[in-house]
């Protein structure tokens, strides 16, 4: 039983960073691109109208801070441990250093729904994306070719996705000073439209649209037709659950330690940084959207694509065209972010000997771990291409927040058992940041579908079993205890 709580001594990550090969070349605005590539993406576009319209009304710009502030507890506790222990391995590696081996091994088994689950998810969405670009141009690809078989009830396949898979993975296993020069032009094209859409949006906003801002609690029937208690303050933290997708990512510079420049001091900058400023563009797309469209009118086809159906309802329709090329290009750099995070998470376990050598296998002149990008976009882009995976995004989410519970409360534990390790961050008011940021993100969990935690809680209890079979007896601390 004690082998599960070992721990990794905080020298030995020292150590292994010494060892890396990867190149470093990320400095404090690319780490902090890294994190908007990341965070960015379909969530803003798509899921705004479901949370205003099932949930908070006008008041979605209160869902989109009290997310916010759920992630900001969290970014601090990430932004501490990245500048103390700038190892790839992210929340995982935190946990090993802290809590115990079984818990870091399932913090880093809860990443894999958060990386490559999310990216697996964003794929598909890309795919609607792109095929909504080409119908602008009046071309329509097939619906064999666009349709996973399950949802097309035959032989089928999303090939848009499995496509966009393998490009990223190209671009990732081709480099990081590539991948991170990509992420750049697609976060400055993105941030435009974001602005835009701020802008010009603001142009048409019907303050009438705002009142009552946060409307009276009422029971109406749900995205899924049983009745729920929609609107009032707690239809404000159930839009909170709703959006938390759009903030995932900032999280994800936390992996990128192997390759920064100088990672204790940029890494807490570009997480918080990048986390900020994705607030502030959020908080003004939410009021500029619930002021241009009134929350009852999102509906039918609205519910899909809200901040494209208010530019059409205030007479712009070709601010579709922008909100649905920005979406396209956008959510390549999430993937891209998304993949890249996930090999470095399985970088981190390999290095720890809970993974297979082929995990920390470095390409000799492209300084990337190829076979596990390969292998990563090889399972990305199947389940992508054949499974309709969309419907299990929100155990991206579980995954996610689960992890910030965990950062949250690893980062105190090391505080007090480790008060004078060197930090080149220190969260203010630790005991009452951690607590807050634990409570927020396992509410936040609760809040998330039935489905989404079962199935999430069994992916990770399979990771337990995993651990057991595999993990605990490859361990490199494992080895060092048998001699
Ligand atoms: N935050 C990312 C998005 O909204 C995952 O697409």
């Amino acid at each position: 039983m004690s082998m599960m709580w070992r721990k990794k001594p905080i020298s030995a990550f020292e150590e292994d960073m010494k060892k890396s090969t990867l190149q470093r070349v990320l400095g404090k605005w690319s780490l902090t691109a890294i994190g908007i590539g990341a965070i960015i993406g379909g969530g803003i576009f798509v899921l705004t109208g479901t949370a205003a319209h099932y949930h908070a009304g006008p008041a979605l710009a209160l869902s989109f801070v009290v997310a916010g502030i759920a992630c900001i507890f969290a970014a601090l506790c990430y932004a501490e441990f990245a500048s103390m222990l700038p190892v790839e391995g992210s929340a995982y590696a935190y946990a090993y250093g802290t809590v115990g081996e079984l818990f870091a091994w399932i913090i880093g088994w809860g990443l894999i729904l958060e990386y490559a689950m999310g990216a697996m998810t964003v794929a598909v969405s890309w795919s609607g994306y792109f095929n909504k670009l080409l119908k602008l141009f009046g071309v329509e690809l097939p619906k064999v070719l666009t349709t996973d078989p399950f949802s097309y009830g035959d032989m089928a396949l999303n090939l848009p996705a499995f496509v966009i898979v393998w490009v990223v993975t190209a671009i990732l296993v081709k480099g990081i000073k590539e991948a991170a020069g990509a992420n750049n032009v697609i976060v400055v094209l993105k941030v435009t439209a974001v602005l835009f859409v701020i802008i010009v949006g603001a142009f048409a906003v019907d303050a009438a649209n705002w009142v009552p801002f946060i409307p009276e609690a009422i029971e109406i029937p749900g995205e899924n037709g049983a009745p729920h208690t929609a609107y009032g303050v707690g239809g404000i933290f159930g839009g909170a659950a709703a959006i938390f997708f759009a903030y995932i990512g900032f999280d994800a510079v936390s992996t990128q330690a192997g390759e920064a420049i100088n990672p204790k001091r940029d890494m807490p900058f570009a997480i918080i940084t990048s986390l900020l400023i994705c607030t502030v563009l959020y908080i003004a797309v939410s009021l500029v959207l619930t002021g241009m469209i009134n929350y009852k009118d999102i509906v039918g086809d609205a519910l899909k694509a809200p901040v494209a159906a208010a530019f059409e309802k205030a007479g712009m329709p070709w601010a579709v065209f922008i909100i649905t090329a920005a979406a396209t290009t956008g959510l390549i750099s999430v993937m891209l972010v998304m993949m890249l995070g996930q090999t470095r998470v399985f970088l981190g376990m390999a290095k720890d000997g809970l993974l297979p050598e082929f995990f920390k296998s470095i390409h000799a002149d492209f300084k990337t771990p190829y076979k596990s990008t390969i292998l990563v976009g090889f399972v990305v882009s199947l389940v992508a291409a054949f499974t309709p995976i969309t419907v299990l995004g929100d155990m991206t989410s579980f995954g996610t927040l689960f992890a910030f519970a965990m950062v949250c409360g690893a980062v105190w534990i090391l505080r007090s058992r480790e008060p004078n390790l060197e930090r080149g961050f220190r969260v203010p008011a630790l005991p009452v940041i951690a607590t807050l940021g634990i409570c927020t993100n396992l509410f936040l969990i609760y809040k998330l579908s039935y489905l989404a935690q079962m199935l999430a809680i069994g992916w990770l209890l399979i990771g337990v079993v995993v651990y057991f079979v595999y993990g605990q007896r490859h361990s490199n601390l494992n080895k060092i205890e048998q001699k």
